[in-house]
């Protein structure tokens, strides 16, 4: 069985889409991964990843109107996702959908509500372990505690620091400190990542030698044997 591995964030815009899918694409070419679009709120993955619309969503599999394998999607490396689109759907029905899920692969990336959206709390109950994403700075700091609160520490694998720039407001030992969490990476601002939403192509896969590739190639490697 799979294990399923939530990328989560206190506050949206910090880079958690952005993650999953280099995440999911660099352990599908170490092992095998699958890519679970949970945010119905901002479901960007299918965005990132295709110029059409999908032709299922979570929402339709978890509201019992088509199956999990018709809505599966698959990107040209041959990493399979199911997108979500905006929508309500009751998201304590995941929890059935769990084994199947487990089945697909290795590891399952659960591309994850930010911590204040109502969906959260059922995301949460849903993934075996986490990734933390945050963006160095006072206020993504702020809200990354809040979402602790909610949650156990143990549950964390680490902490991914995204966006850091060369004047970064805090460094990766005060994100250390101040969230109790092992950084796992900390990944620079790179412009490229705008120009992978367009070409549709995930970072890892459009730069193979671009050091940011070799750090998630790392990160995945780390996640494999935690
Ligand atoms: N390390 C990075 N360097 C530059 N831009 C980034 C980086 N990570 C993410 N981005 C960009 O930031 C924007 C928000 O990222 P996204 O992954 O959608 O955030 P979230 O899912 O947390 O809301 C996107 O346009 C993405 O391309
Ligand atoms: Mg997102």
């Amino acid at each position: 069985m799979g294990k399923i591995i939530g990328v989560v964030s206190g506050s949206g815009g910090v880079g958690r889409t952005t993650l999953a899918i280099n995440l999911a694409f660099a352990l599908n070419k170490q092992s095998s991964a699958f890519l679970l679009d949970a945010n119905q709120t901002n479901p960007h993955v299918h965005v990132h990843l295709s110029k059409t619309l999908p032709r299922a969503s979570l929402q339709q599999v978890l509201n019992g109107e088509c199956s999990l394998h018709y809505a599966l999607q698959h990107v040209a490396s041959g990493l399979a996702y199911l997108p979500s689109q905006h929508g309500e759907s009751d998201y304590r029905r995941l929890h059935q959908f769990k084994d199947q899920f487990s089945l697909l692969a290795q590891h399952i990336i659960v591309d994850a509500p930010h911590g204040s959206v109502k969906d959260a709390k059922e995301v949460l109950a849903f993934a075996d372990d986490f990734v933390l994403v945050v963006a160095p700075e006072l206020a993504a700091l702020g809200d990354a505690k809040q979402l602790l609160r909610r949650m156990h520490r143990s549950v964390f694998a680490g902490v991914v620091v995204n966006e850091v720039r060369k004047h970064r407001q805090i460094s990766d030992a005060d994100v250390e400190r101040v969230l109790g969490i092992p950084v796992m990476a900390s990944i620079p601002y790179d412009k490229r990542f705008t120009e992978t939403v367009m070409t549709k192509q995930p970072f890892v896969h459009q730069f193979p030698r671009a050091p940011i590739t070799q750090k998630i190639d790392e990160l995945a490697h780390q996640l494999r044997t935690h």
